[in-house]
């Protein structure tokens, strides 16, 4: 990763926790996570919990956030929660086009793009996910896959909405499977995005991450940190095991 710039470590905590499970969860890593001095670390929790979340986080150097938000202002959208919403709680980050989300809910690319220029709008930090199936990867289409994605936000919003925002490489058979991309896959990915922004685009973005997600673990977290197109990482079920979660924070702050 590169040297003299901070680290971005996402937990996607998913539907997980309790407010029980929270409250211990929390404060500890409230006690040794803040010692982190090269870690921009966010935990991005179910709605329910922000307020918690802000509760035991509050005057730390760790963020919070969620896992999705709705495209709309307000309004007759049942079961929706909004950026207005989700920033009133002190959030810092939102995870935008999940690949859990985009296949069980249908979100289309242009919903995603809606949505995180709604994040933006409310100065918080979007995570958007990009990533190829397995098939797509077979049949090596994975960088047409992934540039399309990009390409639907820079087509309605241009690419200079990705200042301050994160590009979170998740390659969907990576995610909840025990196979995370090889360092090589990840570096060439994270390469080709920064590429098809700052050269294809002609965009010069001084503020702006790419992480990888998809099976983080502590074994495979010594490697990733080592490569250079990576600013970070996105981790889903590690993030809810605080030993692993801590080892994977170590091994960052330690490259
Ligand atoms: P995982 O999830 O680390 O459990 O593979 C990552 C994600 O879905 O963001």
């Amino acid at each position: 990763m590169k040297k003299n710039k901070k680290k971005v470590i996402i937990a996607n905590i998913k539907m997980n926790g309790s407010l029980h499970f929270n409250e211990a969860y929390l404060a500890k890593i409230k006690e040794n996570f803040n010692n982190f001095k090269n870690l921009n670390i966010c935990l991005c929790v179910p709605y329910p919990y922000l307020f918690q979340a802000k509760k035991i986080l509050n005057n730390t150097k760790i963020s919070w956030g969620s896992q999705n938000v709705a495209k709309f202002e307000n309004g007759p959208h049942t079961g929706e929660v909004s950026a207005a919403m989700i920033k009133e709680f002190g959030s810092k980050y939102v995870i935008v086009g999940h690949s859990e989300r985009s296949t069980a809910y249908c979100e289309s690319d242009e919903n995603i793009a809606d949505k995180f220029k709604k994040i933006k709008k409310y100065n918080m930090t979007p995570v958007l996910c990009v990533g190829e199936t397995l098939i797509e990867r077979e049949a090596g289409i994975m960088e047409r896959v992934v540039s399309s994605q990009i390409e639907v936000i820079i087509k309605t919003y241009g690419a200079q909405v990705f200042e301050n925002s994160i590009i979170a490489y998740e390659p969907i058979w990576a995610i909840g499977s025990d196979t995370a991309a090889t360092p090589d896959q990840a570096n060439k990915m994270c390469n080709f995005i920064m590429d098809f922004i700052s050269k294809k685009h002609k965009c010069d973005l001084k503020n702006f991450n790419i992480i990888y997600g998809g099976s983080v673990n502590r074994k495979n977290a010594v490697q990733l940190f080592a490569s250079e197109s990576l600013d970070g990482v996105l981790i889903g079920r590690a993030s809810i095991n605080f030993d692993e979660f801590n080892q994977i924070c170590f091994a960052a702050e330690n490259n």
